[in-house]
């Protein structure tokens, strides 16, 4: 049987994207705004986004930065800290502003200093979300000095998420960007309300493209990559036909002297070339077949949203990615600098992005 040329899916959504704000968003929202009907939009701005006041006018600003004639609908999440208020959430959430509220452990990653220090503090907020059906997005990392860098997600399963899962068992929960076989095998044990979200970086890299043959700056991003038995349980998991995992990308652009600094920013910038890094992956797996479900079906169904309208066309064609992209006076390298992709986006997506 000959491989198909070109493969035809549904819109997609991106369940995990850092837009950024100012100049960076007005430079980086068409690329996720060209592939994606939708994306949840991270919080860990400066100040983060903790409010429905400062979702609704993020939301705004990202509305007033896209490119005339694109289709497209942020998701806005509410930043979890100590002093989350349960009725802040649930009137963001009834009033159709926040989709989901992320928690991202007190210091685990970029832009998280204001981030739960105990997950205690939040037990009545993470009540109220349980009881209205409002999605707890996690960073799975524990941040304990004593706890090596690539174990971190691992304790952070048996230390929180665990007993999370067990003593609040209607609370939906999108273990965001995983990185290990111990996240899969979590997520495939657990309720049909515990899903994944999987990058493309962990599914195309794994440890050694940070280290070998010199550091590599570009790699890096949290959770770090693991090692090859992880990216391989990532790979399966993804292609696997389960809805428990969906697409995000977790794109992350950081300025390029940021990244290639002493103590550089954790984070990948993959929006240029996201969909046609995914569908390498399924290609390479023999599962173009469950592309469809990974990249638009599975993610909007465990939100409880509509599937979107208008379809996406990617091609077998060679795509050369560039080194750099410049916007003013701001550099960013995209993942998979200067490699050659074999899959690229055919036909713009039709307008109608989303569902009724
Ligand atoms: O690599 C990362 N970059 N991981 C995160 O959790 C945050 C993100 C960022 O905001 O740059
Ligand atoms: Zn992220």
């Amino acid at each position: 049987m000959t491989s198909p040329v070109k493969l035809t899916i549904r819109r997609p959504d991106d369940w995990h994207v850092h837009l950024r704000d100012g100049a960076v968003m007005a430079g980086v929202l068409h690329w996720t705004a060209r592939q994606f009907g939708r994306a949840i939009v991270m919080p860990n701005l400066s100040p983060p986004v903790t409010s429905v006041e400062a979702a609704s006018r993020y939301r705004q600003r990202i509305l007033e930065a896209l490119p005339a004639g694109v289709d497209f609908t942020p998701l806005m999440v509410a930043y979890l800290t100590d002093a989350s208020d349960p009725d802040e959430l649930a009137r963001g959430f009834a009033e159709k502003v926040f989709a989901a509220a992320k928690l991202y452990p007190a210091h685990a990653t970029t832009g998280s200093a204001h981030g739960v220090t105990d997950i205690a503090r939040i037990r009545p907020a993470l009540e109220r979300m349980a009881g209205i059906g409002m999605p707890l997005l996690v960073h799975g990392e524990v941040t304990d000095a004593d706890i090596d860098v690539f174990d971190r997600e691992a304790v952070f399963i048996k230390r929180t998420l665990a007993p999370l899962v067990r003593d609040l068992p209607e609370l939906k929960v999108v273990f965001e960007h995983i990185t290990t076989e111990e996240a899969a095998q979590f997520v495939l044990a657990s309720g049909s309300n515990v899903a994944a979200t999987i990058t493309p970086q962990h599914l195309h890299i794994n440890r050694n493209a940070m280290l070998v043959g010199g550091i590599r700056p570009h790699a890096y991003c949290l959770p770090v990559a693991k090692r090859e038995n992880h990216r391989l349980a990532l790979r399966k998991a993804a292609t696997s036909g389960s809805a428990k995992f969906f697409l995000g990308t977790d794109t992350a652009p950081h300025r390029v002297e940021t990244k290639e600094a002493a103590c550089g920013c954790a984070g990948i910038f993959n929006a240029p070339f996201a969909l046609e890094s995914y569908v390498t992956v399924f290609d390479q797996e023999g599962a173009l077949d469950r592309f469809e479900a990974f990249a638009s079906e599975n993610g909007p169904r465990f939100y409880g949203l509509p599937l979107n309208e208008g379809t996406v066309t990617l091609e077998r064609a060679a795509v050369v990615v560039p080194d750099r992209f410049e916007t003013g006076d701001i550099a960013l390298v995209p993942f998979h600098a200067g490699e050659t992709l074999g899959w690229r986006m055919a036909v713009q997506p039709s307008t109608s992005a989303t569902g009724t």
